[in-house]
């Protein structure tokens, strides 16, 4: 493993910010902290690049007390999400800078600098802005410039918070497939900040999902978007649909769903929650419907379904637009899911839980603790 973190706590006053973070990045990976602002992300890579200590818990690279190094000598790179440029240097000597400020016994001479600048400003693609100053660029070449500095010194370790957070859409997702490639070729290990859930799952390898201080779930992208671990990593991947349903033999059921697509749950029988995107969800006309359609929106790909239960519960649904044409404000409709996500309601379970007989979803002993 290039980076081991265990039991790291931070305290701001009586705050807990990092809560006993525990995480282990291996060599030349690329990872994702996901996470609401606040989670403590930011407060997490300050850690690693030493800008921040923690109060208790370790920080190894390669088996080395990382905490004991100092900042300058952490061979680490940094990237912010508004990385001030020196605004009166030109792009080539932006990119240098970390060069020309290095200890004297470790600092290149100026041929091997200029080498290195030149090496890098054709790696990243960005030869054309080498004499520019950065007021004469765009958000996204700045960012490109930014990232050069960060990797002039060939860190170990490669920090990047929120490096596109300010950007716009079509801006970044062409810096990220860019940066998984720049990743690649460069041979770094890479930590990624951001609180974008199709960017991270779309550059990472693995995705570590934070809520208020704890690690809630690590996963490859395509296992955490179809095994939430918790019901605030549903919520927090835009599981938006929330119902109450009884689970029998591992069975999610309720009234007016049909909810047979679903595989079985290895959940005790009783009350349970099921989260849903809306994605998930079709609604079928059918007479003695539960939902009723009270307003649809197309959006051109999709058809956003309005619907409404006799309680008064609302909710959406996705469809695709074309496959949807018989469907009509005021019809009732039962609904059938194709996915979801089974969380038992501590609130209301009555017996405790049962072991489970296949492997759950997530240990119970976790779904207790998230839930409010
Ligand atoms: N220097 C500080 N003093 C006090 N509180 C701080 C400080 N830095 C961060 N915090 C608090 O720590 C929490 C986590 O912050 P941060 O790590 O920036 O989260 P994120 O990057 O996920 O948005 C926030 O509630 C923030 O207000
Ligand atoms: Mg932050």
């Amino acid at each position: 493993m290039a980076l081991v973190i265990e039991n790291l706590t931070r305290r701001f006053g009586a705050t807990e910010v990092l809560r006993g973070i525990d995480l282990a990045v291996a060599d030349r990976e690329l990872v994702a902290l996901l996470g609401p602002s606040g989670s403590g992300k930011t407060t997490l890579l300050k850690i690693i690049a030493g800008l921040d200590w923690p109060n208790a818990g370790s920080l190894t690279v390669a088996d080395e007390d990382w905490l004991a190094r100092r900042p300058q000598t952490r061979e680490t790179g940094f990237v912010f999400q508004h990385y001030a440029l020196f605004p009166h240097m030109r792009v080539r000597d932006n990119i240098a800078f970390g060069l020309t400020v290095q200890p004297r016994p470790r600092r290149p001479d100026a041929a091997a600098i200029t080498a290195r600048v030149n090496e890098l400003l054709q790696f990243l693609q960005i030869e054309t802005l080498a004499d520019r100053y950065p007021a004469e660029l765009s958000g996204g070449q700045r960012q490109r410039v930014a990232l050069g500095r960060a990797l002039a010194t060939s860190p170990r370790i490669l920090l990047l918070d929120e490096p596109f957070g300010a950007l716009d859409a079509q801006v970044r997702r062409d810096l990220r497939r860019w940066l998984r490639h720049v990743h690649e070729a460069s041979g770094t290990t890479t930590i990624f900040v951001t609180h974008d859930q199709e960017e991270a799952f779309e550059l990472a390898d693995r995705v570590v999902v934070m809520g208020a201080g704890r690690i809630e779930q690590i996963g490859r992208p395509d296992e955490i978007y179809d095994h939430p671990a918790s019901p605030f990593v549903a919520r927090f991947l835009g599981h938006t649909v929330e119902l109450p349903v009884t689970l029998q033999a591992g069975r999610v059921q309720a009234r007016g769903l049909d909810a047979t697509a679903l595989p079985r749950r290895a959940l005790p029988d009783g009350p349970a929650r099921l989260f849903l995107r809306a994605s998930d969800i079709t609604p079928v006309p059918a007479e003695d419907g539960r939902y009723r359609i009270t307003d649809l929106a197309s959006t051109g790909a999709l058809l956003r379904v309005r619907l409404t239960e006799s309680a008064g519960v609302e909710m959406d649904a996705e469809v695709p637009r074309r496959t949807a044409t018989a469907l009509a404000v005021g019809q009732a409709v039962h609904l059938r899911v194709q996915a979801g996500c089974v969380f038992v309601d501590p609130r209301s379970a009555t017996a405790p839980p049962a072991r489970p007989t296949v492997p759950a979803d997530a240990p119970l002993s976790e779904l207790k603790e998230s839930l409010p």
